[in-house]
C-alpha cells in the first residue's frame, strides 16, 4: 500500500510485520500450543493428526513436518514461536539458527567461535514515504458519538424497541439511521472500551488496534449477542498501526479478539438488526477500566495521529471515526446511579466547539462530575481529534444531537458531526 516497506529488501532476513503475522497466524498459534506438556505429548504421538487440528495451509504443515524453519518463516512463522517446536524436539536456539544458514552445525560453531558471521549486505532501501496526502487518499467525512449501554443491545435482540421505556431511545436514532444510509462509509474506525471481555487483568493495553480479518461477538456471560461477526480491514489497520507507532504513538497490536457490547451496541444502534454489518470495522480499544487510564489530551492527540495515518493511505476509501461510551454514569458503590445532565451537555457543547480545550479536563473532573464510569467519555476525544479541524478554523456541522436520561444506569448521549 502507501507505506513503503524498506525492510523487505534486506538479504536473508524476513521482518515479522502485520502481513507476515496474518499469513502465519495459525502456524504460530500451533507452535504456542506446544507450551503445554499434554499438547507436546499428543503432537509427538501423531504429528500429522495434531497438525490437522489447525487451519494451516498444506505448505505450512509440510514445512513444519520437515522442520524447515526457513520455509516456516517464509510462510509467516516467527522464530520465537517456532522455538517452541524446536524445544519440543529438544533443540536449542543455537541449533535452530544454524539449521537456517546452509552451514553444518559444526561449521556454524567454528564461525561463531571466530567472532560470528559477516552479515553485512548492501541495503538497497527506498526512503520511507509517509505523511504525504496521495491523490487518491481516504475520505474522512464524519464522526459519530454514541453510548453503548448493554441493555440497549438486549432490547434490540429481544425486539423490545416499541416499549415505552425504549421508544424515546430508538426514535432518537431514526435520523441517525437515515443519515448513515446516505453517508455509508466503507470502513469505521470504532473507538470503544473492552469491559473485561477480550482483556483480562493479565494484559491491559492502554490503546489497542484490531488487525484481524474478523472479530466475533464476545460472550459476556449471557451468551454472545445474536449479531453478525464484525469484518475488519487488516490492510488499513496495519497502515494505521505503522503510521502512529512511527509517530511514537505506542499502540498494542491485536491479531484476534472478541468484541463486547462496547463495540456491538453502537453498531446495532446505528445499523439496526442486520444480516451483516454494512461496512468494515477497525476496533480501537482504549483502557478506561484499570487506572492509570489515558488522559483526554492523549486521546485527542491519538485521534489527530489517526487522521494523519488515514490521509496517507493510498486508497479512495470512505472512512468514519466513531467514539463511544458514556455519558455520565456510575455502576459501583453508594454513588451508583449518578447522572449529571448539566455537565454532560456542557461536554457536548465543548466537544463540538473547542475539543482542544475540552481535552485538558482532568480525570478527576470526569469522575467527580460524571461518575466513575463517566470516564468512558475520554474516548470521544479520539474520534474528535480525527475530525482534523483546527482551532479558529471552520467547525464541524452538527447533523444530529440527542440526550436522554435514563438508559439503564446512564445518561445516553449521541452526536453526528460532519466535516464542513
Ligand atoms: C451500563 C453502562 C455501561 O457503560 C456499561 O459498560 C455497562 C452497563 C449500564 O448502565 O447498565
Ligand atoms: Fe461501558
Amino acid at each position: 500500500m502507501s507505506i513503503a516497506k524498506p525492510y523487505l529488501n534486506i538479504p536473508g532476513t524476513t521482518i515479522f510485520d502485520a502481513e507476515q503475522s496474518r499469513r502465519g497466524y495459525w502456524l504460530n498459534q500451533f507452535c504456542m500450543s506446544l507450551m503445554k506438556a499434554d499438547n507436546r505429548t499428543r503432537f509427538k504421538a501423531d504429528e500429522r493428526a495434531y497438525l490437522d487440528e489447525w487451519p494451516m495451509s498444506e505448505a505450512q504443515k509440510r514445512a513444519i513436518a520437515a522442520r524447515d524453519l526457513n520455509e516456516c518463516i517464509r510462510l509467516g512463522g516467527n522464530i520465537y514461536f517456532l522455538a517452541k517446536l524446536g524445544a519440543t524436539d529438544g533443540r536449542s536456539f543455537f541449533q535452530m539458527a544454524s539449521s537456517m544458514t546452509g552451514l553444518s552445525e559444526e561449521e556454524y560453531r567454528e564461525i561463531m567461535l571466530r567472532g560470528g558471521r559477516s552479515g553485512k549486505c548492501a541495503l538497497n532501501t527506498p526512503a520511507v514515504q509517509r505523511g504525504t496526502s496521495a491523490a487518491q487518499g481516504v475520505r474522512i467525512t464524519a464522526s459519530v458519538y454514541t453510548s453503548h449501554v448493554p441493555a440497549i443491545g438486549a432490547a434490540i435482540d429481544q425486539r423490545r424497541q416499541a416499549e415505552p421505556y425504549w421508544q424515546p431511545v430508538f426514535r432518537g436514532y431514526e435520523p441517525s439511521r437515515r443519515w448513515l444510509e446516505a453517508n455509508m462509509p466503507d470502513v469505521v474506525v470504532l473507538v470503544y472500551n473492552d469491559h473485561a471481555s477480550a482483556f483480562s487483568l493479565d494484559f491491559i493495553p492502554t490503546f489497542a488496534i484490531g488487525m484481524a480479518a474478523s472479530f466475533p461477538p464476545a460472550d459476556e456471560g449471557w451468551g454472545p449477542r445474536p449479531v453478525p461477526v464484525v469484518q475488519g480491514h487488516p490492510e488499513l489497520a496495519a497502515h494505521i498501526a505503522h503510521s502512529v507507532i512511527q509517530e511514537d504513538f505506542d499502540i498494542t497490536l491485536v491479531n484476534g479478539m472478541p468484541v463486547d457490547h462496547g463495540l456491538t451496541v453502537p453498531l446495532s444502534l446505528m445499523c439496526g438488526d442486520v444480516e451483516a454489518w454494512p461496512f468494515a470495522v477497525i476496533p480501537l480499544a482504549v483502557n478506561v477500566v484499570q487506572y492509570p487510564v489515558p488522559s483526554g489530551r492523549r486521546c485527542f492527540q491519538l485521534g489527530q495521529a489517526i487522521r494523519r495515518a488515514l490521509e496517507s493511505f493510498d486508497s479512495p476509501l470512505h472512512v468514519q471515526v466513531w467514539g463511544t461510551g458514556g455519558m455520565s454514569h456510575q455502576l459501583q458503590g453508594p454513588r451508583a446511579g449518578l447522572i449529571n445532565s448539566a455537565w454532560d451537555n456542557r461536554f457536548l457543547d465543548r466537544l463540538i466547539a473547542d475539543p482542544e480545550d475540552l481535552s485538558r479536563v482532568a480525570h478527576l473532573e470526569y469522575v467527580r462530575e460524571a461518575g466513575s464510569e463517566g470516564i468512558e467519555l475520554v474516548m470521544w476525544l479520539v474520534a474528535r481529534g480525527a475530525m482534523g479541524d483546527v482551532a479558529g478554523g471552520p467547525k464541524p456541522i452538527v447533523r444530529h444531537r440527542l440526550y436522554h436520561v435514563p438508559v439503564s444506569n446512564t445518561a445516553l448521549g449521541h452526536l453526528i458531526l460532519e466535516n464542513p
